[in-house]
């Protein structure tokens, strides 16, 4: 009984280790564990993400980097499309954000260099979500 004790209080103490050894490396936005049965927030690429892009980032991309982030030609220059900086990495990959160098690129992540946008300000955690969102959710022209 004392050994199945002191074994269970070993285990909990090297868990305890790992975590607290764990690498703090990575993007400092992490999502909300998803829920099962809860209901999925859909996120809209035109009535959600276009927005984030043309308040924050179309300053500079109507064509820097080769990259349009405008109305017409955002979802076309993202979705599938191989990267002008980063080739050959796709800059949105359906369903997966860490492959995708949008999703980095924005979420401050040291992979690809500068965060966008590079001005000293950063997106807030809901427009973060919004933009993993709409990748997992496999970045849908909806
Ligand atoms: C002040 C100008 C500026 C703003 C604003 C800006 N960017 Fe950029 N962006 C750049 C520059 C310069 C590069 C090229 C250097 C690099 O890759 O970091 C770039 C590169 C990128 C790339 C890589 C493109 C490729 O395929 O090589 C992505 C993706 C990107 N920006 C997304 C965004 C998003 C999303 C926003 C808004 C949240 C944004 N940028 C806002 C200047 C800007």
């Amino acid at each position: 009984m004392t050994s199945r004790i002191s074994s269970k209080w070993i285990i909990l103490c090297l868990v305890t280790l790992a975590v607290g050894c764990a690498k703090d490396e990575g993007p400092i936005f992490i999502p909300k564990a998803v829920v099962p049965g809860e209901a999925i927030d859909t996120a809209y690429f035109s009535t959600e993400v276009l927005p984030i892009f043309t308040q924050h980032c179309w300053t500079c991309h109507p064509d820097m980097s080769g990259l349009d982030l405008g109305a017409n030609m955002a979802f076309s220059n993202l979705v599938n499309v191989t990267s002008t900086n980063h080739a050959p990495d796709i800059r949105v990959v359906p369903g997966d954000p860490m492959a995708s160098v949008l999703w980095h690129k924005v979420s401050q992540s040291p992979t690809y260099g500068l965060t966008m946008p590079p001005n000293g300000t950063f997106l807030t955690d809901e427009e973060l979500r919004t933009i993993r969102d709409w990748i997992e959710q496999g970045a849908y022209d909806n």
